[in-house]
């Protein structure tokens, strides 16, 4: 085996290390969660995050050497996550891989975590450039006309609440478990869509931009609504809220699509379009089946990498490290913000909470 390059992703929850070649073989991708950690909080904390990659960044990285079946030794470049993240976890992953690189005399790459899912569609399926991406995740939701490994241009984003974000704050006012998204989703499976007609916000306004706040808003009136009059929910309450809340936000990404996908054809003519999907949101089966409508009316292609490399991970991030090799050597910083675009004006509020990407 050559060409191997070993990432390492500690931005958010998950503690991941791979091992992948330059030949796009994933030879390894080790992934330790924290979902337990933070279950109880309802959310990502940020200290029990970073304590928990230090505690086990080390083992993690030992494994992913272990399954792939290789060592040190035959590592020929390390990537590693430089942000945008929770800063202490981004900071232990920085500071591990900057000793494997120091100590082994290898070059070092540092990634930005959503270059990491907008270039996964080229390890996964060998995809061109250009195509466009949709980025769907617990902090971050934005389409991006993907032009080469450092040419992103944001067609628009959220700018507040990002999709998943808002999952885990419905499935939380509404006593579900976490992280909420998948919670939702089922409990949306027996629900009335006609009951409850929640916002969609942004619609009526031109361009791919989107918010996501007001929908849960609304939401959380609805709820205190039926709890001042019946004492409390019941499931079938609890079914309904869900339905509408999921309708609403696959509304929205269906919308926002079918503008981006205009946009980026007129980037970008002559070219097949693609969409490309990541991030935990893209799961959802009512969101997913709303993106590949609008694909098939604009005669696009729909593009979803297999979910364990949709999700935080870090086989992206070494394959992102493959492909900005040349950028090796370069200081790196650990960065809290960092977005892809760096022309783009920044989107309001977008990231305040949003720590994952
Ligand atoms: O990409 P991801 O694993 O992590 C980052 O945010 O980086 O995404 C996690 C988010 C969570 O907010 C979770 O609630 C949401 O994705 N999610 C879903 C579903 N599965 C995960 N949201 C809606 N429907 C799902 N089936
Ligand atoms: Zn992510």
């Amino acid at each position: 085996m050559s060409g191997l390059c070993l990432g390492i992703e500690s931005s958010c929850d998950e503690t991941a290390a791979a091992i992948v070649g330059r030949d796009r073989t994933i030879h390894a991708s080790v992934i330790f969660e924290q979902a337990a950690l933070h279950a109880r909080f309802g959310g990502v904390v940020p200290e029990i995050a970073a304590r928990a990659h230090a505690e086990r960044l080390d083992l993690c990285i030992a494994r992913a050497l272990d399954e792939a079946g290789v060592t040190l030794d035959d590592i020929e470049l390390v990537a590693v996550t430089a942000g945008p993240g929770l800063i202490g976890g981004v900071l232990s992953g920085v500071m591990t891989a900057q000793a494997i690189a120091a100590a082994r005399g290898l070059p070092l790459v540092g990634v930005n975590h959503l270059a990491g899912h907008a270039l996964t569609p080229r390890l996964t399926d060998g995809l061109d450039f250009p195509y466009l991406m949709l980025l769907v995740s617990g902090g971050h939701c934005q389409f991006l006309a993907v032009r080469g490994p450092q040419d992103f241009t944001r067609l628009g984003g959220t700018i507040d609440d990002a999709p998943g974000e808002a999952f885990d704050k419905t499935a939380k006012l509404l006593g579900l478990g976490y992280p909420g998204g998948p919670e939702v989703e089922v409990a949306a499976r027996d629900g009335d869509p006609a009951r409850f007609d929640f916002p969609r916000p942004l619609l009526d306004r031109p361009g791919c931009d989107m918010s996501f706040s007001g929908l849960k808003t609304a939401l959380r009136r609805a709820r205190d609504q039926l709890v001042a009059a019946q004492g409390g929910l019941y499931a079938r309450d609890v079914a309904d809220l869900c339905t509408g809340f999921q309708a609403a936000v696959a509304e929205v990404l269906a919308e926002k699509t079918r503008r981006a996908l205009a946009a980026f054809a007129g980037m970008a003519p002559g070219s097949a379009p693609v969409l490309a999907v990541a991030g935990g949101v893209a799961a959802n089966a009512a969101i997913r089946s709303g993106l590949e409508a609008v694909c098939a009316e604009a005669g696009a292609r729909f593009l979803a990498p297999p979910l364990r490399l949709c999700t935080d991970n870090a086989a992206m991030i070494a394959w992102a490290g493959i492909e900005l090799e040349h950028t090796a050597g370069t200081p790196i910083v650990a960065r809290p913000r960092w977005p892809l675009d760096e022309a783009a004006a920044p989107l309001l509020g977008a990231g305040k909470k949003g720590a994952k990407a």
